[in-house]
């Protein structure tokens, strides 16, 4: 199996995972990236019976759209029962590394309005210790250069994101060679950091339950 049919074998489980939802009515809250667009993809099917989504960026957006199913403004939901989105690392207490695609802060929104969040990702992604993929920070344009040292200070080697601006409009700042022993520290320590929007670290708000793809079948992990 290649990595694209692990991740529509995940996104495949998700599905199953959330359609008790859809059939209750329920707003369905929308991630980003390659595996997220395997779940979208599958979604269609549905999308006589799905009532709304919460997408958490404009490219999700614009693909569950694309296949005629609504997309509600979260000020406009409430609380959702559940949030599908993939990740770039997840440990095995589920806490994960987010924002490859820079949608990390609009992510973190979404799960933290949500009830459950189900983290679907193929084998590549678990990993003893967060931090050999560089954490993703999003940071207000102006603070960019102020933030980098601060980031230095902290034992990291931040590296600006040529070329992209998130959906907020913001910067990126990447963290290579940090190791994160510490996540919910590390989280809450680099949100400390004036002109931080937020990190790429999802530890204070872990996953609930994360669906690993590999050769054998989905793996399913609990917190
Ligand atoms: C986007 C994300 C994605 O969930 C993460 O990058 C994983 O993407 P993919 O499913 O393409 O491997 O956090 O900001």
């Amino acid at each position: 199996m290649n990595q694209d049919q692990l991740k529509q074998a995940v996104a495949a489980a998700a599905i199953e995972q959330v359609k008790d939802a859809i059939y209750d009515g329920e707003i369905i809250g929308i991630g980003t990236g390659s595996t997220a667009n395997c779940f979208i993809d599958l979604l269609a099917d549905f999308k006589n019976d799905i009532k709304a989504t919460v997408a958490s960026s404009e490219a999700s957006a614009e693909r569950l759209r694309g296949h005629g199913i609504e997309v509600m403004d979260l000020n406009s939901a409430g609380t959702l029962a559940v949030y599908v989105d993939g990740a770039d690392e997840s440990n095995h207490r589920l806490e994960l590394i987010k924002g490859g695609g820079a949608a990390l802060t609009r992510e973190k929104i979404v799960a933290a309005a949500s009830k459950k969040f189900i983290c679907i990702a193929d084998e590549s992604k678990l990993v003893d210790q967060l931090g050999a993929f560089p954490l993703p920070v999003e940071v207000i344009p102006m603070a960019r250069s102020y933030v980098a040292r601060e980031l230095l200070k902290l034992g990291g080697n931040p590296v600006y994101r040529e070329g992209v601006v998130t959906d907020n409009g913001n910067i990126i700042l990447d963290v290579y060679d940090f190791m994160i022993a510490t996540p919910q520290k590390t989280e809450e320590t680099i949100n400390g950091i004036t002109g931080v929007v937020t990190n790429g670290i999802f530890a204070l708000r872990p996953a609930d339950l994360l669906l690993l793809g590999t050769p054998e079948g989905v793996r399913t992990l609990q917190r």
